[in-house]
């Protein structure tokens, strides 16, 4: 199936897009013609991505995000806006999991997954959110891909 999207003059903002699937959603994203904002913790991985995509012709900027941080969401997400414009795309891939046997995963592992998976990524998408509806609190366009969502699938029992 073919088909194509134009997405010039929209800004996505990208979690997780050090590696994998984030990696492959921003090239995407980039092709269909939207700024792209490279977001994760491993900066020097978004900056050799930033590089690929500016050499398709794109326009992709970088911004260091620990998610399981409110303060690191809170200054990404501004820095995205400042440097780039409102965000309009939000792919809420960042995400760890485990090949632990579910006797094995100790609580520190059970924090570790949850604060990233699910309270990092609520954060995430308020944060954006907040930041891309106006004022009066109307939601303007805010389509929102969440990614991480097969950790308890990776638990073996
Ligand atoms: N691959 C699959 O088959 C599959 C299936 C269903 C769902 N998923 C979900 O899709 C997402 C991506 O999977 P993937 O296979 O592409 O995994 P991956 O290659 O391991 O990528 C995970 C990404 O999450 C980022 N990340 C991890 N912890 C972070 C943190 N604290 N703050 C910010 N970024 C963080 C990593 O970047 P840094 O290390 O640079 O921070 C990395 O870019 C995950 O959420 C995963 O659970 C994957």
């Amino acid at each position: 199936m073919s088909y194509s999207i134009d997405l010039s003059g929209r800004v996505a903002f990208v979690t997780g897009a050090s590696s994998g699937l984030g990696a492959q959603f921003a090239r995407t994203l980039s092709r269909a013609g939207a700024a792209v904002v490279l977001a994760s913790r491993r900066v020097e991985k978004l900056k050799d991505l930033r590089a690929q995509i500016e050499a398709e012709g794109g326009d992709a900027h970088v911004t260091q995000l620990d998610v399981t941080s409110l303060a690191s969401i809170k200054s990404a997400v501004a820095h995205a806006e400042t440097e780039v414009g409102s965000i309009d795309i939000l792919v809420n891939n960042s995400g760890v999991s485990t090949t632990q046997r579910i006797q094995d995963v100790s609580e520190e592992d059970y924090d570790y997954i949850f604060d990233t998976n699910v309270k990092g990524a609520f954060f995430v998408a308020r944060r954006s959110a907040s930041a891309c509806w106006p004022a009066r609190g109307a939601p303007r366009r805010a389509p929102i891909r969440a990614a991480a969502s097969s950790t308890s699938r990776r638990w073996r029992a």
